[in-house]
């Protein structure tokens, strides 16, 4: 076992584990749109960005190892993690424009309906979270 500090509060971990994976053991939630454990990290979305060391990692294809620190919840990961939700979401115009119940529901299937509010959803806790 090693420990890792996540947002100040230290974790037990198996060495060579994903960070996301610790990530989701500790009290510190944070978005991950496209990891799956099952999956491993496919790192196409950029949403799980944290702070290590004074620089952004994805946190799904970060191995962890002992004594690593981690901040899952500073200025720079947040900025990070809308920034990458903005992106996914194309350009928030769209979204702004035209309500996605409205063009949404016409032109794509209801599982990429219900990935996409989920998304929105992901993305406005960030918003309202305090950076
Ligand atoms: S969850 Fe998508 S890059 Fe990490």
């Amino acid at each position: 076992m090693i420990s890792v500090t996540i947002d100040g509060v230290i974790q037990e971990a198996q060495a060579g584990e994903r960070l996301i994976d610790v990530i989701n053991r500790s009290a510190s939630k944070g978005p991950q749109v496209c990891y799956h454990p099952q999956l491993g990290p496919i790192q196409t979305c950029d949403t799980c960005m944290v702070m290590i060391d004074g620089q952004l990692f994805s946190a799904c294809a970060t191995v962890v190892s002992d004594g690593l620190i981690v901040d899952t919840k500073c200025t720079a990961a947040g900025a990070a993690q809308k920034e990458a939700f903005d992106r996914l979401l194309g350009t928030s115009r769209f979204f702004r424009a035209s309500p996605p119940s409205h063009r949404w529901r016409s032109s794509h299937s209801t599982a990429a309906s219900t990935r996409c509010r989920r998304i929105l959803s992901a993305r406005r806790t960030l918003d309202q979270t305090a950076l």
